[in-house]
């Protein structure tokens, strides 16, 4: 009989070589119990039919799924269960929600990323960042960047791989067991060997990038094998194994003005800053189309978007480097002035 090392173990040892409490174990028990659950009832969805469109459009102008509500019912329960965090952000809910003003820690959330891959039953994601309260002193600011994750993690829907980056530690992947337990940590790096990398992609939009974006494309996708699933955490959960780099530049050239995402599409706090968390433990790393690292760009709202090129550190500079060429016009800081 061979019995293998739980993620719960694996925290446990973490936790008690650097003299941690124990909180954040029963912090990451509520998050791995919200994501099996999820995992539950997007495998029985179509029975339930519960694949379809809620009906109702969110503070951001997207349709909202029947998933995207259930996975944020579910992962909000277990999230208060637990008596671990103080506030949470969600994708789904434009405030911020209280949860327990003695808790320890602050979560940012997108229960179901992909939601364009739910009425097919295509893999979708949960991801997740972590930042710890304030020991110190007041909490003056809930809006973290990526560089005060303590973790951050990504859960593959439905086949149940997570995806876990603790700070100064490494990501690490596990899989779940015949009895629903997550097993046997495996570090994951991005591969340097150039051969496999791919370059994920909506080839739909290589028209409405930037003239130095598109000129970059021209001259190095053939270098690349081109994948693209539609869902960040999933097409992220696969260039972290192949190598290369996923990019959501800004839209800028779309024949309808209206349809420009200057700001790029994806969001800053659970989206981008949660890969470029996983990314940059995992040897690689992320930045912006004005060149700042992921990482470091302070929020100045909750649901802020931002442009991402995240990957092995040897595409994404060499992006860089094309992008520097240009004198970017919207930067992170440029904004947050704005919004002062
Ligand atoms: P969500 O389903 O949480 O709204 O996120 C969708 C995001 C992201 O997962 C994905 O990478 C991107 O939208 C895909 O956008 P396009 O359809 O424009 O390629
Ligand atoms: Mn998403
Ligand atoms: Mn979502």
């Amino acid at each position: 009989m061979r019995l293998e090392e739980t993620f719960m173990h694996f925290l446990l040892e973490h936790q008690m070589r650097h003299r941690r409490t124990l909180n954040f174990l029963i912090l990451m028990e509520s998050i791995v119990t919200a994501a099996k659950y999820i995992q539950h009832v997007y495998d029985t969805g179509g029975l339930q039919s519960n694949m379809g469109e809620a009906g109702t459009i969110n503070v951001q102008g997207e349709n909202v799924m029947k998933m995207d509500l259930l996975a944020h019912q579910i992962v909000m329960h277990y999230l208060a269960e637990s008596k671990q965090i103080i506030e949470a952000t969600s994708e789904e809910i434009t405030e911020e929600v209280p949860l327990n003003d003695d808790g320890r820690y602050f979560i940012y959330f997108d229960p179901l990323d992909g939601s364009s891959n739910i009425k097919h039953s295509l893999p979708v994601g949960f991801l997740f960042g972590i930042a710890k309260r304030n020991l110190d002193g007041p909490e003056d600011y809930h809006l973290r960047s990526g560089r005060e994750f303590i973790a951050a993690g990504s859960f593959l829907i439905p086949s149940g791989v997570f995806t876990f980056g603790l700070k100064d530690a490494g990501t690490w992947r596990f899989l779940l067991d015949e009895n629903q337990v997550y097993i046997r940590p495996t570090r994951v790096q991005f591969p340097s060997k150039r051969s496999g990398w791919e370059l994920s992609w909506n080839a739909g939009n290589r028209n409405f990038y930037s003239d130095t974006v598109q000129n970059w494309v021209l001259k190095n996708e053939n270098d690349y094998k081109f994948r693209y699933v539609g869902s960040l955490a999933v097409d992220f959960h696969r260039l972290l194994q192949s190598g290369g780099m996923f990019m959501y530049p800004a839209i800028v050239n779309h024949p309808k003005p209206g349809a420009n995402r200057p700001e790029g599409k994806l969001r800053l706090i659970y989206e981008c800053a949660v890969v470029a968390f996983l990314a940059h433990e995992a040897g690689g790393t992320a930045i912006n189309e004005a060149g700042e690292n992921i990482l470091d760009i302070q929020p100045y709202k909750r649901h802020q978007r931002s442009t991402l090129f995240v990957g092995n550190k040897e595409a994404v500079e060499d992006i860089r480097k094309a992008l520097k060429a240009e004198k970017p016009k919207e930067t992170s800081k440029v904004k947050a002035v704005e919004s002062a």
